[in-house]
């Protein structure tokens, strides 16, 4: 049976409604695709397939024949290109629709960071003794024994040397985190190039086994030290007063005798209490902050004892503080202690567990 141009016509038109249908019910790329794929695939496309029909018609058709399927193909091509064009604009559009964005809504605000509570009262207090002539001193946290207790006219048997109250570090160079910045006192006379005269404060962090409401294993002290001819109890007094209205105002300053193995004599500074007034009573209860003493313990001072500037000679191997010479106060205190009264605050440990509804309280 040879096959007659006939036929191929009649194969053409159906294959012509066929696309048509086909087209009409194509909605996506994919779908798009198929249709391509089905007509005018290389291999198995149903043009194509008739096409190559022509080779078997008589020789006086194949022209025609030719040309007609041509201009199939080119109707198809052009149907698939058009419908392309209408799916990838619609796509588009949709893309489009979905990602709008409206430029008018407000924005969503980034958090902004603040100094800590403690940063803030010990730069406070760095610049109430900077205003009064004192210099800046840093120094390290990891001490030796002879800076942090022995200079400090604590001998070996001292009970603050206790590993239930020190950090010591591994190994046996004898190192520790020191306990209180006392240690920067003596670390500033032995480096001192201008001895006797030393006015100096010394912030920073401290380290102790101790943990409780008062108390963190790591806190931050300010010290201070003035050593110079003439330095008497009357400069420790006028100074802590000075300093302490400046700091809270004005509230009344007692000073009582203590005990510190450093200053002879040694007083603690307590401040009347400014959440009751001094009465130790609040709101017809017992003052909290004050626990109802009307004082607030303050610092630890006193004057510096001449056994300090013989352990700070012994290791410049020369008198460069020469107790009968000079004298000199020192007094140290915790930051965040300060920071507590100052803010009502009756947990140290609330200082460091870095909760923002704690700290965005605080102006900063
Ligand atoms: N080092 C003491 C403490 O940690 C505070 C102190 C007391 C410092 C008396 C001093 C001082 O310089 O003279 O509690």
């Amino acid at each position: 049976m040879s096959d007659t141009i006939q036929k191929l016509r009649d194969e053409a038109i159906a294959l012509r409604r066929e696309f048509e249908a086909a087209l009409a019910a194509a909605a996506d790329p994919a779908a798009l695709q198929a249709v391509r794929d089905r007509f005018l695939g290389r291999r198995s496309g149903a043009v194509s397939a008739l096409l190559k029909s022509v080779a078997r018609l008589p020789e006086g058709d194949r022209r025609d024949a030719g040309q007609e399927l041509n201009a199939l193909k080119a109707a198809i091509e052009r149907g698939l290109d058009e419908l392309g064009a209408r799916i990838s604009g619609r796509v588009r559009d949709e893309a489009l629709l979905r990602e709008r964005l409206d430029a008018t809504l407000p924005g969503r605000r980034s958090y902004v960071g603040r100094v800590h509570p403690v940063a803030v009262v010990r730069r406070e207090l760095e610049d109430i003794f900077v205003a009064m002539g004192y210099e800046v001193y840093d120094g390290p946290e990891v001490e030796d024994d002879y800076h942090n207790f022995e200079a400090l006219n604590m001998p070996p048997d001292h009970p603050a040397r206790d590993m239930q109250d020190t950090f010591y570090l591994e190994g046996d160079a004898g190192l520790l985190l020191r306990t209180h910045t006392s240690s920067a006192q003596i670390r500033y006379m032995v480096e001192n190039v201008h001895p006797p005269e030393v006015r100096i404060i010394c912030p920073g962090k401290v380290f102790r086994r101790d943990s409780d409401v008062t108390h963190s294993p790591m806190f931050q002290q300010i010290e201070g030290l003035v050593v110079g001819r003439g330095i008497h109890l009357g400069h420790l007094k006028g100074t802590i007063e000075a300093f302490l209205r400046e700091l809270f105002g004005e509230y009344p300053v007692r000073f009582r005798a203590s005990y510190f193995p450093y200053t002879e004599p040694s007083v603690e500074a307590d401040l009347g209490c400014i959440v009751c007034g001094g009465s130790g009573r609040i709101a017809g209860g017992p003052c909290r902050v004050c626990k109802a003493t009307g004082w607030l313990e303050i610092l630890g001072s006193g004057m510096v004892h001449p056994a300090v500037f013989e352990a700070v000679n012994a290791r410049l191997g020369r008198l460069a503080y020469d107790p009968e010479e000079i004298t000199g106060f020192a007094f140290g205190m915790g930051i965040e202690r300060v920071a507590m009264v100052r803010y009502g605050i009756d947990d140290i440990r609330l200082f460091y567990e870095n909760d923002l509804r704690f700290l965005e309280q605080f102006p900063g």
